[in-house]
């Protein structure tokens, strides 16, 4: 599967991060299963632990639209290697899409492409919930 277009969507969006505090800029792009891309960027508040990834804000955006099916998200940073979501969104990524394909992008570009279910092995989820 070729995720060039997820992997464009996802390094634009950065440009759109609201992080005064970090000044660490995320870009997010989740692909539907019928090939939609919703967009996200990480969104920050002054209140430090009310910042929201870009992954989320991808993933809230779709699913508020009415989306419930993905096939992977791909998200990019400035970084030197591979950026990975952090845990909160390994666990939302688990909960709301399933075992996708999440694609890491560096700052040149270049990405690494896992399953969510290698990113959080063992993950807790609604099956636990009587
Ligand atoms: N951040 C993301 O948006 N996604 C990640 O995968 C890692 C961290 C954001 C949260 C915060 O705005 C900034 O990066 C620094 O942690």
């Amino acid at each position: 599967m070729d995720y060039n277009l997820l992997i464009e969507k996802a390094i634009n969006s950065k440009a759109n991060a609201l992080a005064p505090y970090s000044n660490f800029h995320v870009g997010a792009a989740l692909l539907t299963e019928d090939d939609k891309i919703y967009t996200g960027c990480n969104v920050e508040s002054s209140s430090y632990s009310l910042t929201l990834c870009a992954e989320r804000t991808a993933i809230f955006k779709a699913v508020s639209e009415g989306e419930r099916k993905f096939k992977a998200i791909a998200v990019a940073g400035d970084t030197d290697d591979f950026i990975s979501p952090c845990g909160a969104c390994r666990q939302v990524i688990s909960d709301l899409c399933g075992n996708i394909d999440i694609v890491m992008i560096n700052k040149n570009g270049k990405s690494k492409t896992m399953k969510a279910s290698e990113l959080l092995p063992l993950a807790f989820g609604n099956k636990y919930i009587k």
